[in-house]
């Protein structure tokens, strides 16, 4: 089957200009519509009159014939206004493979243009009655009449016989480099970038005359000429904002969509929005794929963690894609694997933002302990350097080592850092999930917390002043603060995976806690050497991660240096909020007997909330006022 080409738009716009350069560059013959009407319509047009839908009815079933006639052969370019909707239906019926590439310009451009042109000036009120009639149409190629011809007949050729691999819309810092990793690896890719105002118009196209391996990419800034140039089953990646934004472009893109499309959203989303845009758009037998996507912009280009989830059907076509751009493991393999149902592939990458918080939060920590020993920066790092180069080693040691290293002048440029955090929410949700789900994820909402506490810069300041608690050197050596740090984290990471697997029971996802870790062994903020072993130690045992040998081995030699730490902080009133928190968390979970009977007898007391007893089965309540 040959494709039919109808050039469509107001009288004026050049369509058949357009039509002729079009056949000169395809070989595909061109058809000037007019030439199809009958005696009658003719007449009447001569006359001034405009046609109606019943005039036009029997010219547009003669041009359908036409098509369907010629899509067995060379096919053929058509030349037709077609402005209605119900107009380029009658066009295409029957027939498979139609364009309609809609030529736009404004009413004075069109008046100009015409104005020029010999012998076929319309008037004025012909004119404004074609642009009444005009109903925009959806999916087709639209192009602005300011456009050259040689620039819009490129365009037509390259989107209708050269499409792409794969599409890609939203381009900040993640979607460029996203952009740049597929094009990287021998993909063609299509590239939207959505404008509201004029400045962010060409985005797309500035951004692909910038490398040179963009040079098969496609750059829009229109949506429906963006999605058919990619071939089907699309393929086409959101890198937009979380949130509503995410919404909108799916609202945008379902029109211009086929049975069997994919639609990827690979930002930080909800995973209950994500869960609810799985089933929206199943229902419209539209696939939809949620990746959390880890490593940062430069994670992004040269190969993230990617956690998809949703359709699996989907995930098969997906495969040799996201796990091309995907790090590899250690084993050359993808740091990408399908990982479960609706949300669950923004769920753990929730959690890993979560762990991540953790992570960053205890080496801020050791930091801070060691500036209170009156170290510089440089002699931090120094101190803690070495760390790398053992079972410690992870991407967040390493780039803080860099950090402390990072001169501005004469100065330290930490030193010059306003001590606020922000934070995008991550960490929020997972600490909200965690709660609801009854598990105590207490460092890494510690972490949350302590973001937030730094954020109060201004009362903090004030209430130095009013307490004027005396600061003193915490005492301590290297090596203990190691341990310590070495058994905090090994928390965090059992904290974190605990909730996935409670997340994973709850919401029946069957997560593979092992895979899971593997496609965080690279790519993504938390890679490590501690998450390298988690590889295997899950393989070996689904137990949680404080239940296991190693974990139990270490924590049993090492848990004395995070008491020496915890001890060294409270001494010297140096806050420590998730080094404090692992070791309350351990105590408390080697605790047999915990004060939580006399929490069931308060409650029993002021609310009669019954308690349990250890001597005996059931639930009871006591008359506590009876002497
Ligand atoms: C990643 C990061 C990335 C980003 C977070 C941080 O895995 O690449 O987690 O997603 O850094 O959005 O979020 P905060 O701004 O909340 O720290």
């Amino acid at each position: 089957m040959k494709n039919i080409i109808i050039i469509m738009g107001v009288s004026g716009v050049g369509k058949t200009t357009i039509g002729t350069l079009l056949s000169k560059k395809t070989g595909i013959p061109f058809f000037d519509g007019d030439d199809f009407h009958p005696e009658a319509n003719k007449q009447k047009m001569a006359s001034g009159e405009a046609l109606n839908d019943h005039d036009r009815q029997g010219w547009l079933e003669a041009l359908n014939a036409l098509a369907i006639r010629h899509q067995k052969s060379e096919g053929a370019i058509i030349a037709c206004s077609a402005l209605k909707e119900n107009y380029r239906q009658i066009l295409s019926r029957e027939v498979r493979s139609t364009y309609f590439v809609h030529l736009k310009g404004d009413f004075e451009l069109i008046t100009e243009r015409m104005k020029q042109r010999k012998g076929h000036f319309m008037p004025p009120v012909l004119l404004i009655s074609q642009f009444d009639t005009l109903e925009n149409p959806i999916k087709a190629l639209t192009f602005s009449i300011t456009m050259t011809p040689e620039e819009i007949t490129d365009q037509v050729v390259r989107i209708v016989n050269h499409k792409t691999e794969f599409g890609l819309i939203g381009l900040g810092v993640m979607g460029k480099s996203l952009s740049r990793n597929l094009a990287n690896n021998g993909f063609t890719i299509s590239m939207y970038n959505r404008h509201v105002d004029e400045k962010e118009v060409n985005v797309a196209k500035n951004f692909k005359a910038e490398f040179p391996v963009f040079k098969n990419a496609m750059a829009f800034d229109d949506l429906a000429n963006f999605v058919t140039s990619i071939q089907r089953p699309r393929k086409i990646m959101l890198m937009v904002n979380a949130g509503k934004p995410v919404d909108y472009v799916i609202e945008d893109l379902l029109p211009l969509l086929d049975r069997g499309d994919i639609i990827i959203d690979g930002g930080n989303s909800h995973f209950e929005d994500t869960k609810r845009r799985v089933d929206h758009l199943n229902k419209k037998a539209i696939h939809f794929v949620g990746a959390g996507v880890s490593g940062g912009e430069e994670g992004a280009l040269k190969g993230p963690s990617i956690m998809p989830s949703g359709s699996e059907e989907a995930y098969k076509v997906l495969a040799p894609y996201l796990e091309t751009i995907a790090a590899t493991d250690k084993n050359g393999k993808g740091c990408c694997s399908y990982v479960g149902p609706d949300g669950s592939g923004h769920y753990i990458k929730m959690v890993h933002n979560g762990i991540e918080y953790a992570e960053m939060q205890l080496l801020a920590e050791v930091y801070q302990l060691l500036r209170m020993q009156e170290k510089t920066p440089f002699e931090i790092a120094d101190l803690i350097e070495p760390w790398t180069k053992t079972a410690l080693n992870s991407f967040l040691l390493e780039i803080t080592v860099n950090i402390l290293r990072k001169k501005e002048g004469k100065d330290w440029l930490i030193d010059k850092i306003l001590d606020q955090a922000g934070n995008k929410g991550t960490g929020n949700w997972t600490t909200v999930s965690a709660a609801n789900l009854g598990i105590p994820a207490t460092v890494i909402s510690s972490a949350l917390f302590a973001r937030y506490v730094s954020t109060f810069k201004e009362a903090r300041i004030e209430l130095a002043g009013l307490y004027q608690f005396e600061k003193t050197i915490p005492q301590f050596d290297i090596n203990t603060l190691k341990e310590a740090y070495t058994v905090a984290r090994i928390i965090n990471h059992h904290q974190g995976f605990s909730l996935i697997n409670e997340a994973s029971k709850k919401h029946a996802w069957n997560l593979n806690l092992s895979e899971i870790a593997r496609i965080w062994t690279n790519g993504c903020i938390i890679r490590s050497e501690l998450m390298e072993s988690l590889v295997d130690s899950f393989t070996i045992s689904e137990k949680e991660i404080l239940f296991q040998p190693t974990a139990v081995n270490q924590i049993k030699s090492l848990k004395k240096s995070l008491k020496n730490i915890v001890l060294a902080s409270v001494e010297s009133n140096t806050p420590l909020p998730c080094f404090n928190e692992a070791l309350t968390y351990l105590n408390s979970m080697v605790t047999k007997n915990l004060s939580a009977n006399m929490i069931q007898a308060q409650r029993d007391y002021f609310g009669a909330h019954t308690y349990k007893r250890i001597d005996q089965e059931g639930t009871f309540h006591t008359d506590w006022f009876v002497k």
